[in-house]
């Protein structure tokens, strides 16, 4: 174990959006920030996954604003956020002018830390987020999507961190986004990775939800893990990641220096308990969230996967095909290469089994998602795809096309269309760039937002 190991704290972005899909305002944690700031944690997850889509399209809220405001109440903290590579934080590839500028808004408004990932390990999707992020001065954190298949070795996890270090990344990070890495195997990498890259710092984000988790990060730590990422007790365990006042008190007692003050989080865990009260009882958090789940573990697939199944199977009242659909999976998934079950790629596969299932004859229907992934839309699958589905799809022979050619080649375009659609609306960079993400939402938001100063403008005179 090293002697110093770092918690990142992840209330505000991780821990929100697994067990309250991502519904926590900016003013509910303001009255904190300043606290939290003085808690001595590695960095705080604040920003990206979830939050900007959630802001705009549910809170009526800026997600800029809010991360200005986070910056300006956290001077002396490392503020971090999740970026989906050449997808953002949607699902569409974008061009690599708007990659560019969207990282460099990113850390001009307060961003110190990127973590990128790309749902395939397709590390041609992370280049230009990774070389904006070092263009304008952050950390970039490689980040690696973890699952289990026959194809996902050691070796291979291995060779992709070498592969990340060689593009220079700062730091190492370990997604296991469904928490189903088990202790055995969080050995295996991070010695595996110490081994290979010597002092690049390890990250592990894992989630609690088969209870696997706090053995896991155990045996991470033994086998000299630098950063574990926690939420908050209140907010922690279920779908949420384990606990930081927990982890602290364990390392406390081998000698470990995690650079926390006691006071603090707790303090910060007492401000959040009333916060999570209010969302048990309005329903916006659901109690199912924070319970353990160990099915994903029996039949390796997340557990978000296997509700979405069960739902449909249940509307369509073809729950007594659950079994065959089940089995389905891990056929459906070879024969894609074994792509990570993680969003988009899990329902993606998903619901590919049950077509084949329903149907009674596989491949009887392909969906456009499976068309578009075997055309080379998401990007290279980690293994060789099935060539008579490619032959199919794409013609006798037919190859996947490289996508990123033409992300390169649209030099402002995007921006141009969004000043014509929003006019005087867009007030800033971050304005138009809000509405090349999220094109409806962002739209309604600065249309509110006008109406809003309008009124307090027609206050003001009518005061005066
Ligand atoms: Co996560």
């Amino acid at each position: 174990m090293n002697k110093t190991v770092k918690i990142t704290e992840t209330v505000l972005r991780d821990a929100n959006q697994s067990l309250m899909a991502t519904r926590l305002p900016f003013s509910d944690y303001a009255p904190i920030l300043s606290t939290m700031d003085r808690a001595g944690y590695y960095s705080v997850e604040c920003w990206g996954g979830a939050t900007f889509d959630s802001c705009l399209r549910y809170l009526n809220e800026d997600p800029w604003e809010r991360l200005r405001g986070i910056r300006k109440a956290m001077p002396n903290t490392k503020l971090q956020m999740l970026l989906r590579g050449q997808n953002l934080l949607g699902y569409k590839h974008y061009h690599d002018d708007v990659v560019e500028k969207f990282v460099e808004l990113s850390v001009k408004n307060g961003i110190d830390i990127l973590r990128i990932f790309d749902a395939l390990n397709d590390f041609r999707n992370i280049k230009t987020a990774f070389e904006a992020a070092k263009k304008y001065g952050a950390t970039a954190s490689g980040c690696i999507s973890f699952t289990q298949s026959p194809v996902h070795t050691v070796e291979k996890y291995v060779a992709m961190c070498r592969e990340l270090k060689a593009m220079g990344f700062d730091t190492i990070c370990l997604k296991d986004m469904a928490g189903t890495m088990t202790p055995n195997e969080a050995e295996g990498l991070i010695k595996g990775i110490k081994d290979a890259l010597g002092d690049m710092p390890v990250v592990l984000h894992t989630h609690c939800t088969t209870g696997m988790a706090y053995m896991t990060v155990f045996r991470a730590l033994e086998s000299g893990v630098d950063v574990i990422d926690c939420a908050t007790s209140c907010f922690s365990g279920g779908t949420s990641q384990p606990s930081t006042e927990t982890m602290f008190y364990a390392l406390r007692e081998y000698g470990v220096e995690t650079g926390l003050d006691e006071k603090v989080i707790n303090a910060v865990d007492e401000f959040f308990k009333p916060i999570k009260q209010k969302y048990m009882d309005n329903g916006t958090l659901n109690p199912k969230s924070l319970a353990t789940d160990a099915q994903a573990l029996v039949y390796k697939v997340p557990g978000g996967m296997l509700s979405n199944m069960i739902a449909n199977l249940t509307d369509m009242k073809a729950m007594d095909k659950f079994d065959d659909a089940l089995a389905e999976i891990p056929a459906v998934r070879k024969d894609l290469g074994y792509p990570p079950l993680v969003t988009p790629l899990s329902q993606m596969v998903g619901s590919q089994a049950v077509t084949n299932v329903l149907l009674g004859e596989r491949y009887k229907q392909i969906s456009k998602d499976v068309q578009n992934y075997f055309r080379g839309e998401y990007g290279i699958a980690p293994a060789p795809v099935s060539r008579e589905l490619q032959d199919r799809i794409l013609g006798e022979g037919g190859e996947p096309v490289d996508c990123r050619i033409e992300d390169s080649k649209r030099d402002g375009a995007d921006f141009e269309q969004a000043k014509a659609a929003l006019g005087d609306l867009a007030q800033s960079e971050e304005d138009l760039m809000s509405w090349i993400c999220f094109p409806p939402q962002t739209e309604k938001f600065l249309q509110s937002r006008k109406e809003q100063a309008e009124r307090v403008c027609t206050y003001t005179i009518t005061e005066a």
